[in-house]
């Protein structure tokens, strides 16, 4: 069976900010409707403050949250201990869409196959961060602009690991 292929799926402002006061600090209903999208159907992964700030399961999709606190109850939502535990669980699935946040993304950058991004092309205040992205390893492979919402203009974009020596 092939490996699922590994997403992180975000939004980030110019200036990388992913959230404050462990929320978004953008209302983009078209975005959330893109989420959606990209995400239905598959494993999302999320941090345990990511679980907080959304409140509730995601339906359609098998929720994981990781924690290190081995006695961490999410109703709705299976926790693990790590993210490899939580990646190891999910091999079935076609893909693993990892969504947030910033200690997460910081862990899973490395490991994944993609970004599936929304670039709001905003300076945002904020208290977390998307990791920079290493060019030399990542390809844009699609950029999506999209109509302005609540004052922001944003893109999708999709980026993909590029081929090392060895696989090419
Ligand atoms: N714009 C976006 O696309 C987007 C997406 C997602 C989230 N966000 C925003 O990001 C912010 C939250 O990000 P965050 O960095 O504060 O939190 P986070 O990454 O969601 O969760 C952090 C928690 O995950 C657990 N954890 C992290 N590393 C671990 C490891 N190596 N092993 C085991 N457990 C580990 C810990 O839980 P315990 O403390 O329980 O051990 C840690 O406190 C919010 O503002 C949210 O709205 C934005």
């Amino acid at each position: 069976m092939p490996k699922p292929l590994v997403q992180l799926v975000v939004a980030y402002s110019d200036n990388h900010v992913i959230g404050r006061d462990n929320a978004l600090p953008w209302r983009l209903p078209a975005d959330l409707a893109h989420f959606k999208r990209v995400t239905l159907g598959q494993p999302i992964v999320m941090g345990r403050n990511t679980w907080e700030s959304l409140g509730r399961p995601l339906p359609g999709r098998p929720n994981l949250v990781i924690s290190r606190n081995a006695q961490y109850q999410a109703n709705g939502a299976t926790v693990y201990p790590t993210l490899d535990a939580a990646l190891a669980a999910s091999q079935n699935a076609e893909r693993i869409c990892i969504i947030g946040g910033e200690q997460i993304f910081r862990h899973a950058l490395d490991i994944a196959d993609e970004v599936v991004a929304t670039e709001v092309h905003a300076h945002i205040e904020g208290d977390t961060f998307f990791p920079p992205m290493d060019m030399a390893a990542w390809r844009e492979t699609e950029r999506l602009p999209q109509p302005e919402e609540n004052g922001y203009s944003f893109d999708f974009v999709t980026y993909k690991r590029r081929a090392t020596q060895q696989q090419a």
